[in-house]
């Protein structure tokens, strides 16, 4: 397994390239099996977990067809136009719980689905139940057999008034999907509001979709017919953005995100600038200096957007284990989202977790350490912390970092970050 080795202590200077947003394409691809036409997506980011979707959807019996290469712009045609298969197979759906994703259109389109429970994950047990409350309300019989969805309809959806107990984005992508080809209208109050929910929502737009309220929190659907194929460029990654401006922060650097969208960024550029550091709008993207300021800690509670995001949390608190003073930061979303903290502590953090809630407490420098990646972002604060850190980090199974992180270490090294992937095969 790839670990990657980590000389830390350089402040970051220059740009990186920020791409299109993983949580935006994990919805984004899906969307065309609710079409026979061609949907081609541009800005696709080259990552472990676009490639597991695009497996997903090839047994579905869609054809896709990649144009351009690493770091160019990706263009990824996506033509559903028979749908041979409306099973999603547990070996896949495990992979990857944004799998679950192919059920709204896949019953929308065909009438029918059978789609693997995805299971928990490291971060909590993360269930579906919401999606599936919204897909019957819609008029889908939802059985639960041998660990499998089965949603079926005897001919189209209706349209329902859909209210989410709470914020998901799942859920409310799963609803929105069925809705465009649902009979009549659907209403979904406390609809999230992130910035890929949007984006898939302009993205049924332009496939012929009726959808008013996009970017609220109450969306609603008239159901057409049948939509048609477009041309959709990914929205920038404002989680990868919120990435970079701590490896920007916590070096003391100066770095332009090239791409990047500070409009995306809610809560974060409040917190980054409350914490010191100087973020600004350029013509190209977002500028990140702390090469003269004093980070200082300051208080987070992640919310659903436009609160601070739950996927930044873990490098944040990387960063505020380096900052004057101390913080706290209280998970909302998911029960399980502090397996950085162990990690971080090998590292030198000073962090006392209570429930739901983690004070930190600074300290002038972290020590480098072997550690292990766990999830995603837990695997990027590591990196993070690593690239503060006096002396050497590992950081071992970085294939959790290479699901949502394109050439992390090109594009760090690139700004003078001492940082090396190692390609051993040694299992640890
Ligand atoms: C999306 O996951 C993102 N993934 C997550 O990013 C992100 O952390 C999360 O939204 C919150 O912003 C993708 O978009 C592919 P939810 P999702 O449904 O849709 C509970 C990353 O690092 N819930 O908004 O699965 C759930 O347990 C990943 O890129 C139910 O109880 O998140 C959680 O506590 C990690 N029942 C909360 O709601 C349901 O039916 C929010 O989950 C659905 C959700």
């Amino acid at each position: 397994m790839d670990r990657i080795r980590i000389a830390g202590g350089t402040p970051l200077r220059g740009t990186i390239a920020i791409g299109g947003a993983k949580n935006a394409a994990l919805a984004l691809m899906p969307a065309c099996l609710l079409t026979d036409e061609t949907l081609t997506l541009t800005n696709l980011p080259d990552l472990a977990d676009i490639a597991t979707m695009a497996n997903l959807l090839a047994q579905h019996g869609v054809r896709l067809t990649l144009q351009g290469d690493r770091g160019a712009d990706r263009v990824l045609d996506l033509a559903a136009t028979e749908i041979i298969n409306t099973t999603a197979p547990y070996d896949l759906v495990r992979r990857m719980r944004a799998s679950v994703l192919v059920l709204g259109p896949l019953v929308a389109r065909c009438g029918q689905a059978r789609v693997s429970l995805p299971g928990g994950c490291a971060i909590g047990t993360r269930p579906v139940d919401l999606h599936l409350k919204a897909l019957e309300q819609m008029g889908a019989r939802i059985e639960l057999q041998e660990g499998y969805i089965s949603a079926t309809v005897n001919g189209r959806l209706h349209g329902a008034e859909i209210v989410f107990p709470q914020v998901t984005v799942g859920g409310t992508e799963n609803a929105l999907m069925a809705a465009t080809l649902a009979k009549g209208e659907t209403i979904i109050s406390n609809a999230a509001r992130e910035p890929e929910v949007a984006d898939l929502a302009h993205c049924l737009v332009a496939m012929g979709a009726r959808i008013e309220g996009i970017g609220s929190d109450t969306l609603t659907i008239q159901g057409v017919e049948r939509l048609h194929g477009a041309r959709y460029r990914v929205v920038p990654d404002r989680i990868e953005t919120g990435s970079y401006a701590v490896a920007a922060a916590i070096t003391r650097g100066d770095v332009e995100l090239v791409g990047a969208r500070l409009d995306l960024m809610g809560a974060v550029v409040k917190v980054l600038t409350d914490c010191g550091v100087t973020v600004s709008a350029t013509e190209n993207g977002v500028r990140i200096a702390a090469d003269r300021a004093d980070i200082v800690g300051t208080d987070i509670m992640t919310e659903p957007y436009p609160g601070f995001p739950t996927d930044m949390q873990a490098q944040l608190m990387a960063l505020m284990a380096t900052a004057g003073g101390a913080s706290m930061i209280t998970e909302t979303i998911f029960e399980n989202r502090f397996m950085h903290v162990p990690e971080l502590m090998r590292m030198g953090a000073r962090i006392n977790v209570h429930n739901a809630s983690a004070i930190v407490r600074g300290v002038p420098r972290l020590s480098g350490a072997p550690v292990m990646a766990t999830d995603l972002r837990a695997s990027v604060s590591l990196v993070l912390a690593g690239l503060a850190a006096e002396g050497e980090t590992i950081v071992n199974r970085v294939y959790h970092l290479d699901r949502g992180y394109e050439r992390v270490e090109e594009k760090l090294a690139a700004c003078g970050a001492r940082i090396e992937r190692l390609h051993d095969g040694a299992a640890e």
